[in-house]
C-alpha cells in the first residue's frame, strides 16, 4: 500500500498553487446560477491540523500558507487570487492563528451551493476513514467513496447537470500515476467534452516530471477545440540528482478565460513571498481554442 501521506505536505507551496488555481475555478463555475458537479479523483483527508503531528515534523507550510497567512494579518496587498484562497483557509480558522489547513474537499464543499454536488475518491486506509469521518454528518450534496479515482471519475462522467470541474490529484509516488493520469484525461473529455479538467503535477529530478508537461499539450491536442492553460511555481533550486520537490505545476483543460490574468498577477508575488532562492520562478502560458 501506498505510504503518502498528505498531512505531511499540508499548506505547503504546492498546496498553495493548486488550491489558488482550484478556488478560482469553483468560484468561476458559481457564476452561474445553474448546479455543477466537482470530482475529485484523489481526495486525501480533506481537512488537516498544522499544529501537530505529520505538519508539524515536515514544517513545510512555515514556508507555504503560513507566510502568506502572516502577511494577511499584518493587512499586506495581496493579488486577488491568493486573497480568495485564503478567504477559503480562514473559514476553518477560528482567530488570527494558522491551525487547520483546509484540503481540496474541504475547499470544494464550503464553496458549493445547495444542489451542487462533491464526489470525492480516495484509496489509502487511513485517509478514506479521515475523510469518511470528516463528512459523516453532511448528508447531501457529498459522497465520498472508497475507490480508485481514475476508475471512478470514468463511471461517473458526464455529471448529469452537465457542468462540472474534476481535480487530479495524485500523489505521483508510483510512476504508473504519470501514465494514468494521461489516459484518464483522454478517456474523461471522450465522455465529458466541456468539462474543466484541473490536473496537479510535481516538479522533482526525476525524467517522468519532466516528460510531463509536453505529454499534457499532446493529449489537449489531440481534442478538437480545446484550451489549455499552463501554470508553474517552482520555490528553490533544482536539487541535481536529488529527490524532493522544488515546484509544481497546474495543467488545466478548459480553462475560464479569467484564470490567466488572476495567475499572471498572483504568481510573480508567490515567487517574492514564498520563493526560497534565487531559482525561484514561475511560468504561464495558454492556449485557446
Ligand atoms: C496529493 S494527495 C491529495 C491531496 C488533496 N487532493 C488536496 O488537495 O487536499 C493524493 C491522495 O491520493 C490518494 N491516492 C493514491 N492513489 C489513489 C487512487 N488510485 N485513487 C484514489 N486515491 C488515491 C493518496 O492516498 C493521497 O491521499
Amino acid at each position: 500500500m501506498f505510504s503518502y501521506r498528505h498531512g505531511f505536505h499540508a499548506g505547503n507551496h504546492a498546496d498553495v498553487l493548486k488550491h489558488t488555481v482550484l478556488v478560482h475555478l469553483i468560484d468561476y463555475m458559481l457564476r452561474k446560477d445553474k448546479p455543477f458537479w466537482v470530482v475529485d479523483t484523489h481526495a486525501g483527508g480533506g481537512l488537516y491540523d498544522l499544529t501537530s503531528g505529520y505538519a508539524t515534523k515536515s514544517g513545510e507550510a512555515t514556508t507555504g500558507v503560513q507566510t502568506l497567512w502572516d502577511l494577511r494579518q499584518q493587512g499586506a496587498k495581496i493579488p486577488e487570487a491568493v486573497k480568495a484562497y485564503l478567504v477559503q483557509v480562514a473559514k476553518v480558522n477560528d482567530g488570527p492563528e494558522l491551525h487547520w489547513y483546509p484540503g481540496s474537499p474541504q475547499i470544494a464543499a464550503q464553496m458549493l451551493r445547495e444542489g451542487d454536488h462533491l464526489r470525492l475518491f480516495e484509496m489509502h486506509p487511513t485517509e478514506i476513514k479521515l475523510l469518511q469521518e470528516h463528512f459523516a454528518s453532511v448528508k447531501r450534496g457529498v459522497s465520498v467513496q472508497e475507490a480508485d479515482g481514475f476508475a471512478g471519475l470514468k463511471a461517473c462522467l458526464p455529471p448529469p447537470p452537465r457542468r462540472g470541474l474534476v481535480h487530479i490529484d495524485p500523489s505521483y509516488e508510483i510512476k504508473e500515476d504519470y501514465r494514468r493520469v494521461l489516459q484518464t484525461l483522454r478517456d474523461a473529455t471522450a465522455k465529458f467534452a466541456t468539462g474543466t479538467y484541473a490536473v496537479w503535477y510535481p516538479e522533482v529530478a526525476r525524467h517522468e516530471s519532466n516528460q510531463f508537461p509536453a505529454q499534457l499539450k499532446r493529449v489537449a491536442a489531440e481534442l478538437p477545440k480545446v484550451s489549455w492553460l499552463h501554470a508553474t511555481l517552482r520555490v528553490k533550486a533544482n536539487p541535481k540528482g536529488g529527490m524532493g520537490l522544488f515546484g509544481s505545476g497546474m495543467f488545466i483543460i478548459n480553462p475560464p478565460f479569467t484564470l490567466y490574468d488572476q495567475l499572471a498577477e498572483a504568481l510573480p508575488w508567490l515567487v517574492e513571498t514564498i520563493g526560497l532562492d534565487e531559482h525561484a520562478a514561475y511560468e504561464l502560458e495558454a492556449q485557446q481554442s
